[in-house]
């Protein structure tokens, strides 16, 4: 090995850790929230809610809610109206975002609800959050039936969020102010498992997709921001079902990989607002990607554990 090749990526670390930890280490306040109209998919629970929860605490103007859930919604929006003491609106839509004309119509409903007293509407936080995810082995003997998962994922985790962003642009680009979409996407999108299949190729695209968008919307000189906010583990409910399968002594407490989700609906607020291009959280993520595009054995034999592990 020339010694080129070890000077190189040590000074990329550097520069890296550099921007990162010195560089952009500036607080960023949620009080940027203040009167800003936001959507929020997947909001029943999980995540998503508490990113509902925040933009209300923070006093967002107007608030939607979005995910198939009604009565969830519900909920999430009567505490949100609590948290904010009733200074944010907040509407439940109720829609299933695997089907196109439903995006359409979560965005016209919100058009209509973002309505000032001018009878202008403008999106300022476009929140793309909701999954499906399937964790399973493939059943090779029946294809049509892996296509027809494939294709489902496909349409909900990836169509889903084009379809919302596409449809939303065009109000987004009239504001004043630079607005933001933020794409919540996952650390399996790099380190897929092999039970992650189409949840994984899902994320990918979508990693693929949104970066390229942005660069689309420069060269338009729209001025829409796009933030890319891949997380680790995540100690949600459906974190806590699959940790369940852990034995005891492996984690102990599922809390000691997973970060709490009020923490991580901030981070997203927090990237978003600050405009940042991508985010890792917890930071250290990345450079499990980049062990396992490194030394792809490694990482298959750990995703191998974990399978075996949470899955058998
Ligand atoms: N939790 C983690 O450990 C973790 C780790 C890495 C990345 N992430 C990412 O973080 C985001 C949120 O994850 P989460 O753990 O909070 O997920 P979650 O608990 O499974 O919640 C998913 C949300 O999406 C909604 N949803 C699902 N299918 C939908 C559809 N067809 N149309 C509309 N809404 C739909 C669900 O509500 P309804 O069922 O009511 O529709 C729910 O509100 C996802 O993008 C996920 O990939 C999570």
């Amino acid at each position: 090995m020339d010694a080129i090749d070890l000077i190189i990526p040590i000074v990329i670390l550097l520069v890296t850790l550099f921007y990162r930890f010195i560089y952009k280490k500036t607080e960023f306040s949620l009080e940027k929230l203040e009167g800003k109209n936001v959507i929020i998919t997947g909001a029943s629970w999980g995540i998503g809610a508490e990113v509902a929860y925040h933009c209300a605490l923070n006093k967002a103007s107007k608030i939607i809610i979005a995910a198939r859930r009604t009565s969830l919604l519900e909920k999430v929006r009567d505490k949100c109206s609590h948290l904010s003491n009733k200074q944010s609106r907040i509407k439940v839509v109720t829609c299933d975002l695997g089907i196109e004309e439903e995006c359409v119509r979560l965005v016209r409903e919100s058009l209509d609800f973002f309505k000032d007293s001018n009878d202008d509407s403008r999106i300022d936080l476009l929140i793309l959050n909701h999954t499906h995810s399937v964790f399973e082995r493939i059943n090779f003997s029946d294809p049509t039936g892996a296509l027809e998962k494939t294709r489902n994922l496909t349409n909900v985790n990836f169509i889903g969020f084009a379809a919302l962003a596409h449809h939303a642009i065009p109000h987004m680009s009239t504001s004043s102010n630079s607005s933001t979409i933020i794409v919540v996407t996952t650390l399996l999108a790099e380190i897929s498992l092999g039970m992650s299949w189409a949840y994984s190729a899902t994320k990918s695209a979508i990693n693929s997709y949104f970066n390229c968008l942005r660069d689309q919307l420069s060269h338009a000189k729209l001025p829409i921001r796009v933030t890319i906010v891949h997380l680790g583990a995540v100690n949600t409910e459906q974190w806590q079902s699959n940790i369940a399968k852990f034995p005891k002594f492996w984690f102990g407490s599922s809390s000691f990989i997973a970060k709490d989700p009020g923490e991580t609906a901030e981070v997203i607020l927090r990237s978003g607002l600050r405009g940042e291009k991508a985010v890792w959280f917890p930071w250290y993520t990345i450079f499990v990607s980049i062990i396992y595009g490194v030394v792809p054995e490694i990482g298959r034999l750990i995703g191998r554990f974990i399978e075996d592990t949470l899955f058998s």
